[in-house]
């Protein structure tokens, strides 16, 4: 651990930085995580100075067998970065001045912390975005595997929480799976702007030294690089965006949770969360409660914050840098690990769950969901629909005052309501015939789900 804590700024001041005041502003805390980012950065800044002759091979090589060591001992533990060293960057630099003497200095020739940050940011957000959008991919498959194994089940679709009508639970789980298709189209389109990279624009307005750009660039395997110094040092439009990306990921999430919460009740009993990712209460022996879902929608707003937190930062900051901009990693690094955590979890838990068929198939075939059928039927003998849907609202009512369900009215009652009624209304009333008699694009039919399903598992 080095003992001369030098700031990387410090030679025009005449006195030390306040202890205070360097306790307050230091982030090693929060930016070591970057640790492994910053030495690639600098590896590449430095092979870069050596191509163009910036400084020597030799030292080049130098610098970077120190800065692998560097990595190991921090992998390792063995080097534990100290706030006193202000940030990550100045602990490694430190630390590999310690190491290889003055020419460590070298590391930083036409470069600022503020294109290194930037560009530290950009490689880790290109992994985040890498991380969490496999663990989509894995959700997606499991949703395709329930989908399959529960295609034809019969469950309650709904609006405004009321039972609709029927469908096929695969269309169910497969509506999730579109969800979470865009997910990652959002992510594979901000990975576009997050892959260029920002070295090479120094503190905001370039060097004077011959630098290559983009050459560090295609060492760090960016596909491009910045086109204005200022932008490249001051843009944190990425942030936002992926943890604008990372919150709709988490309200997709808490929609699903809220469903599984209410489905696993005692009241809807639809489905069964094993017990290996149920909890109980410490009071009340008979309870079996979905924490895992419910935290994952609890941290949705964990999430919404982290995005609210980088609009404010963001917001009215003059060009170029500007040190609030420290203060975006806390809610950039806490997005990106509550969404990929959430989204692995989640895949677990929906393992987990089961839909308890019995129950739903002795509810569904009673049910008034089927209502729409009878005003189908209507229509398909070409009464109009306005018509159609008043003529059923009464039978309906009628179904709700005599406590009489919809398929065991007799015909004589339906024929008092429209003499376009005949037996084969009763066809009509069941759930599967209703479902398999959708005929439109991307329906609830099983067919339709047969289609999606190979869409599906072609995408995957
Ligand atoms: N810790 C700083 C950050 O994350 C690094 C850049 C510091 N630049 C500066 N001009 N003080 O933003």
């Amino acid at each position: 651990m080095s003992n001369n804590k030098e700031l990387l700024w410090q030679s025009r001041f005449s006195e030390p930085f306040d202890r205070d005041a360097l306790r307050f502003s230091s982030s090693v805390h929060v930016d070591k995580a970057l640790f492994r980012e910053d030495i690639q950065g600098s590896a590449a800044h430095v092979a870069m100075l050596a191509e163009e002759g910036i400084i020597g091979k030799d030292e080049a090589e130098q610098i970077i067998s120190g800065l692998q060591e560097i990595e190991t001992e921090l992998e390792s533990g063995k080097l534990v970065p100290h706030w006193e060293d202000e940030d990550i960057h100045t602990v490694i630099e430190n630390r590999l001045k310690e190491k290889i003497g003055a020419v460590a200095g070298k590391i930083h020739s036409g470069r600022s912390r503020n294109d290194q940050v930037a560009t530290d940011t950009r490689l880790y957000l290109k992994r985040q975005i890498s991380a969490l959008g496999e663990a989509l991919r894995t959700l997606q498959q499991t949703l395709v595997s329930k989908a399959e194994t529960y295609r034809e089940t019969i469950i309650f679709g709904y609006t405004h929480l009321q039972r609709a009508q029927p469908i096929s639970a695969g269309h169910y789980y497969l509506a999730y799976f579109n969800m979470f298709a865009r997910d990652r189209q959002r992510l594979e389109d901000l990975r576009k702007r997050v892959n260029i990279s920002p070295l090479g624009a120094a503190a905001f307005a370039g060097s004077t030294l011959p630098l290559n750009p983009s050459r560090s660039a295609e060492i760090l395997d960016f596909e491009g690089v910045f086109s204005n110094s200022i932008d490249a040092v001051s843009d944190r439009d990425i942030i936002i965006e992926f943890i604008s990306a990372c919150s709709i990921v988490m309200m997709h999430l808490s929609r699903f949770a809220e469903d599984l919460i209410l489905w696993s009740s005692y009241e809807f009993g639809y489905l069964e969360i094993s017990d290996a990712f149920a909890t109980g209460s410490s009071l009340m022996p008979q309870k079996k409660n979905a924490d895992i879902a419910e935290l994952v929608r609890g941290k949705t707003g964990r999430v919404y914050g982290s995005l609210i937190t980088m609009l404010t930062i963001m917001k009215g900051l003059p060009l170029s840098y500007n040190r609030d901009m420290q203060e975006d990693k806390p809610p950039l690094f806490d997005s990106a690990r509550t969404t990929i955590e959430s989204v692995r979890i989640f895949s677990k838990l929906l393992e987990h769950t089961s839909l308890r068929e019995e129950r739903l198939a002795r509810l569904t075939a009673e049910d008034l969901s089927l209502a729409t059928e009878i005003a189908e039927y209507l229509v398909r003998k070409q009464m109009p629909f306005r018509d159609a849907h008043r003529v059923t609202g009464r039978i309906v009512t009628h179904s709700i005052s005599t406590g009489t369900s919809l398929p065991n009215i007799p015909i004589d009652e339906y024929r008092s309501y429209s003499e376009l009624f005949e037996r084969d209304i009763y066809d009509s009333l069941r759930p599967e015939a209703s479902i398999r008699a959708k005929k439109t694009h991307g329906s609830c039919s099983f067919r339709s789900v047969e289609e999606q399903l190979v869409e599906a598992r072609k995408q995957l």
